[in-house]
């Protein structure tokens, strides 16, 4: 286990100090990234105590720190997991070959491509979530967001590190422009439409965590399979900070989910608005909504770039050296759901070609056992609702599905339909203005929204009354 070294004013398990070129191109960045944070990071609390954790090794299970700080000062830093000795490339054309340690000069373009993409949502997310210090529902919450984004803040920096380091004079142009772009900005917006979306609300922010953070996962799990060693062992150490991330989406909207039913069961009515809950059919079109902009992230279902990408080595499955078979799939198939004409089928198509599909059935397997498990808790109420993923075609933007209207049950809709029941499976200008309304600040150490449960436990064994961040 490689410790991280602190007295460096960039804190790395790189050895940076013995490469000048690298450290001074990331010293140069630092003061524009700190600019970034004040001008685009958490509104208010910049100047609180917050108790937050920091990585001190890069070994999965012993990273962390735990500790008051307040935001700037966190020790943003590049965290690589350990090198595996004599790692190979595990699939694709280059398959058997010893991993890249340097870019490999014919996908050069690609892989630069990759990693900006992938960076371009770290410092969005935390441009999206800026507002939502002021209406937190409580302390505990209020810390785990902003351990959310002083985290997605260090993703960011993850992606710098392998631009400046790897890609010389272009890869420092792509980490000025990652500072550049705004989220939501029509002129210069981020480039992936779902880290374009507003998080204006709670709710919105646990979906958020729940449903988009853990595609944040699938790509960063796929990239860790790269043939590019530094990129794997990059994302094997982000992905140990993204659990988290998912942790606080899905007991966020299982505290919602359980307050909602303690409410249904005291006022016997599933109309919880009136007690200031959030009512199951909400939560449901939340869900939707938050699901839908997330599957798009996957891409299309025939797609020659995921092709490329995988045969080039550098992007691969999820798990892939989990995965008994050849590793190339040059000859293999995959049954994928698509259209055809107005209907709804399933296809054997070229394994290579639909490796974005594969990925997506990987998430939405996942994504159900949250769902299950929030619908135990509702059970164990005694209340007989259950919430559900929608089809994988509903509100589509990217892939066949984006051509049609598709309900959550999965029957290919006409216009008129859709446009009369939109308002029973999407969130409403009604529902977001009664969500808003709900959005009062909760700052009280112990004291929790009304339509949130307090957590089972606090963080790093401390009480849920505990003083996450000090106010005072
Ligand atoms: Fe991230
Ligand atoms: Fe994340």
């Amino acid at each position: 286990m490689a410790a991280v070294d602190y007295l460096e004013r960039i804190p790395n398990n790189v050895n940076l100090k013995a490469d000048r070129r690298l450290l001074r191109a990331l010293e140069e960045w630092h003061p524009k990234f700190l600019d970034w944070w004040t001008e685009m990071g958490p509104l208010g609390f910049q100047a609180r105590e917050v108790y937050l954790r920091t990585a001190i090794s890069v070994d999965a299970k012993g990273w962390a720190q735990f500790g008051y700080l307040r935001m700037p000062e966190y020790r943003w830093g590049i965290f690589l997991a350990e090198p595996e000795p004599g790692r190979a490339i595990n699939f694709g054309d280059h398959q058997g070959q010893p991993a890249w340690q340097e870019v490999p000069g014919e996908h050069r373009g690609t892989l630069r491509r990759l990693i900006v993409t992938q960076g371009d949502t770290e410092p969005a997310s935390v441009e999206q979530q800026r507002h939502l210090g002021r209406t937190c529902p409580s302390l505990y919450d209020l810390r785990n967001l902003f351990q959310v984004n002083v985290e997605e803040g260090r993703h960011l920096w993850a992606m710098v590190y392998l631009l400046d380091a790897y890609f010389g004079r272009d890869g420092r142009e792509e980490s000025e422009a990652l500072l550049q772009r705004r989220s939501g900005d029509r002129d210069k917006p981020r480039i992936l439409g779902a880290f374009n979306e507003p998080t204006p609300d709670w709710l919105s922010f646990y979906m958020f965590t729940y449903f988009t953070d853990r595609d944040g996962k699938y790509q960063l799990a796929a990239l860790a399979e790269s043939g590019f060693d530094p990129l794997s062992r990059t994302c094997r150490f982000m992905l140990t900070e993204e659990a988290h991330h998912m942790f606080v989406g899905e007991t966020g909207i299982g505290r919602i989910v359980q307050r909602t039913c303690e409410l249904m069961r005291e006022h016997k009515t599933d109309d919880v608005r009136t007690f200031d809950g959030i009512d199951l059919r909400t939560l449901q079109r939340y869900l939707n909504f938050h699901y839908s902009v997330s599957l798009d992230l996957f891409g299309s279902e025939i797609s020659t770039n995921a092709a490329n990408f995988y045969t080039m080595g550098l992007k691969g499955r999820f798990e892939e050296t989990k995965k008994d078979d050849d590793h190339r799939l040059k000859e293999a198939t995959y049954v994928v759901t698509t259209l055809d004409g107005d209907r709804v089928v399933t296809r054997e198509e070229s394994a290579l070609t639909t490796l974005n599909e594969r990925l997506r059935d990987d998430y939405i397997a996942d994504c159900a056992r949250g769902v299950a498990r929030w619908n135990e808790s509702i059970k164990r109420h005694g209340i007989d609702v259950e919430l559900t993923l929608p089809h994988r075609g509903f509100r589509r933007a990217i892939g066949s599905f984006a051509e049609v209207r598709v309900s959550p049950d999965g029957r290919i809709v006409s216009e008129a339909e859709w446009d009369a029941r939109k308002h029973e499976w999407l969130p409403t200008e009604d529902d977001k203005a009664f969500v808003q309304n709900l959005m009062r600040p909760v700052v009280e150490g112990g004291k929790f929204a009304n339509w949130i449960a307090p957590p089972a436990r606090g963080i790093n064994g401390q009480p849920i009354d505990f003083e996450y961040v000090r106010l005072a």
